[in-house]
């Protein structure tokens, strides 16, 4: 498969075992800017306004890589895994996953999701500098989706770590649909996690709000779902067990505190 934007080639042979389907390049687009608080950071329109300047650089929503890459490389308990399937839900213009995945000599096989087709481009470019650097170790690969967090397509109990940054947090902006969506987002990061997978979320929302909003997140009642939303298919139904959700606090220069959650896939 070759990025539509750079015609840079991206290896297959793991998609076919990874994806759902191979229409996997459903593009779409997005807008933003402004303050947390906005409606608009969970609208498509938003981000395809920010992404559409196609000389857009790196741009980390919050938190530099360089600070919190060795406590997340703790977190996601990279030996376990051999090779690691990671997926960055939500990639935007960040570096983080590029960092992950250069930091140690173990095979990575990385997928990127974003709605927005020109994010994807960067990171797909992005790759292709580090691979010409001799800086991606020999086995790691990235792989790039257009879809939406909610509906993403890609087969169950593939992924060893999902990592949102950011990303639920521009979900729940969504006055009426935001607590929904949230949900179903959810369900698919659980549906597409191995056993003893792990979700990885940083948020500037602290833990006194946040872990009541993740643990009512997920209840194991399938029917929660068929109630709620129409977007609904017999995996979203499927019910998971979860460990305890955790947090700490992560290093950050920027005076602001941010928070990392995590949970385990039983
Ligand atoms: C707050 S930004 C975070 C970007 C990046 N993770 C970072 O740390 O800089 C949220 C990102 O999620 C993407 N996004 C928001 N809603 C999405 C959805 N429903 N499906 C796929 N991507 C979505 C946006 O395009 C944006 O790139």
């Amino acid at each position: 498969m070759a990025c539509r934007f750079c015609g840079f080639r991206i290896q297959s042979y793991l998609l076919r075992n990874t994806f759902r389907s191979k229409s996997l390049f459903h593009l779409a687009r997005s807008n933003f800017s402004g303050s947390l608080q906005d409606e608009k950071l969970s609208q498509l329109s938003y981000w395809k306004e920010r992404y559409k300047d196609k000389h857009s650089k790196v741009f980390e929503w919050f938190l530099e890589p360089g600070e919190i890459v060795e406590t997340l490389l703790d977190r996601i308990q990279v030996s376990r895994w051999q090779p690691l399937h990671y997926l960055d839900l939500g990639c935007g213009l960040s570096d983080l996953s590029l960092h992950l995945l250069t930091q140690r000599q173990q095979s990575v096989s990385a997928v990127l999701v974003d709605f927005v087709p020109e994010a994807l481009h960067y990171q797909c470019m992005k790759f292709k500098d580090y691979m010409d650097q001799g800086r991606v170790p020999l086995k790691s690969m990235q792989h790039l989706v257009c879809a939406d967090v909610k509906c993403l397509p890609l087969k169950d109990d593939v992924f060893h770590v999902v990592l949102d940054k950011g990303t639920m947090d521009a979900l729940i902006k969504d006055k009426v649909h935001g607590h929904i969506n949230s949900m179903l987002m959810m369900s698919e990061i659980l549906r597409v996690l191995t056993p003893c997978g792990r979700y990885l979320q940083i948020s500037d929302e602290d833990p006194d709000s946040r872990l009541p909003f993740l643990e009512k997140l997920y209840a194991a009642d399938s029917n929660m779902f068929a109630e709620r939303s129409p977007n609904v298919n017999e995996t979203t139904q499927k019910s998971f067990k979860l460990s305890s959700w955790k947090f700490e606090l992560l290093p950050s220069c920027s005076g602001t505190e941010y928070f990392l959650y995590w949970v385990e896939k039983l």
